[in-house]
């Protein structure tokens, strides 16, 4: 297959990148590599990758050509990053996507997957959350990620099939890591500083582990879409509070480093929390995560432990917001 990911470069892209290789598709990966690209597999013959922006949709038009299968990923892509600059975070994740999307339709690509996210749904006390729960974004970044979805249900048919994907907050290892997400953070400060910092604690937070969540994703490469077209899919695991995990984290980190880590209680007035269900794609794809959110921290201590991650605090790659301060945009 010919398979085009927007944002590839970043945290789940690169993952996904290289299990799409291993499986002899050919991908472009078209990004403008804010937070890096050393970590691409540039001399692979199946690699193909693409600088630039996704806003400049008439120049992505000629790598749609003979295109299988999109996987929309690139965006500003958490609600700190996104205030940095609100209008360009809304060109870049709102303004051009149908357009994005109309240069796939009109290329004949069969397939458009959009990655959308399951904090769309902002705060409720529901136990569990279904993809028909209303939308109640309560940040920008929420908001225009949602308001992308009815865009590409309105383009989809018999002939351009597609579906979106709400995908849990992501953790464990990626050649390209993100040290801003829950679990992530809190290993990296558990093991790199003996303490974790819990702002709040009793907030409800669904997680995917990285190898699940891009193993789905290459399951849809071969899947046929005609049961799953114009569908939305939560995709999560355990749904765990920030206290709970903080206490995993502090009993799994204190194993590797034989020494007590500390966790510090802080006031939030971070309101997001919810629960997900996830069982419309086990029901329709029969998809069933299997890595819990315990592997995702054993994987990051032993990479700690390796030496994968000496630079967990000093490279602003890993960190969204500081990396894009620091970025002029044209
Ligand atoms: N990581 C999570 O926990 C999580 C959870 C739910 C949904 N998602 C969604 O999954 C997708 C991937 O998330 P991620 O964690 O890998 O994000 P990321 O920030 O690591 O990667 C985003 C990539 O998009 C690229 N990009 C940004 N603006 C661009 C532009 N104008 N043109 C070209 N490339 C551009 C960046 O360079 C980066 O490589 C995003 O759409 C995100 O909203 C992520």
């Amino acid at each position: 297959m010919k398979i085009l990911i927007t944002g590839g470069s970043g945290y789940v892209g690169s993952v996904l990148i290289n299990k799409l290789i291993k499986k002899k598709h050919e991908v472009y990966n078209v990004d403008l590599d804010l937070f890096g690209n050393t970590h691409l597999p540039f001399k692979n013959k199946l690699y193909h990758h693409i600088n630039q922006d996704i806003r400049k949709v008439s120049s992505l038009d000629k790598y749609m050509k003979n295109v299988d299968i999109v996987f929309h990923l690139a965006c500003i892509s958490n609600d700190p990053t996104f205030e940095l600059n609100k209008k360009l975070s809304k060109e870049i994740n709102y303004d051009c996507f149908e357009n994005i999307v109309l240069s796939a339709k009109k290329n004949k690509v069969k397939k458009f997957i959009y990655i959308s996210t399951c904090s769309v749904y902002g705060i409720s006390k529901k136990p569990k959350i279904t993809e028909n729960h209303p939308l109640k974004p309560i940040t920008e970044y929420n908001k225009f990620k949602g308001m992308c979805e009815p865009i590409l249900l309105k383009h989809l048919d018999d002939k351009f099939k597609g579906c979106i994907i709400r995908p849990a907050t992501v953790c464990g290892y990626s050649t390209k890591m993100r040290f801003d997400l829950t679990v992530n953070i809190l290993t990296n400060f558990a093991y790199n500083k003996n303490y974790i910092k819990v702002f709040g604690g009793k907030q409800l937070r669904p997680n995917i582990h990285i190898d699940d969540l891009t193993n789905l994703y290459v399951k849809l490469v071969n899947l046929n879409f005609s049961k799953i077209n114009k569908q939305i899919f939560n995709v999560g695991y355990e749904n765990l509070s920030i206290e709970n995990i903080a206490k995993k984290v502090k009993r799994i980190v204190s194993k590797y480093k034989r020494e007590k880590i500390l966790i510090k209680f802080e006031k939030s007035n971070d309101k997001r929390s919810y629960h997900i269900d996830s069982s419309k794609i086990k029901k329709y794809l029969n998809f069933k995560p299997k890595y819990t959110v315990e592997k995702a921290i054993h994987d990051l201590c032993i990479k700690f432990k390796k030496g994968f991650l000496n630079d967990s605090f000093e490279n602003n790659n890993y960190f969204n917001v500081k990396k894009l301060k620091k970025i002029k945009f044209k």
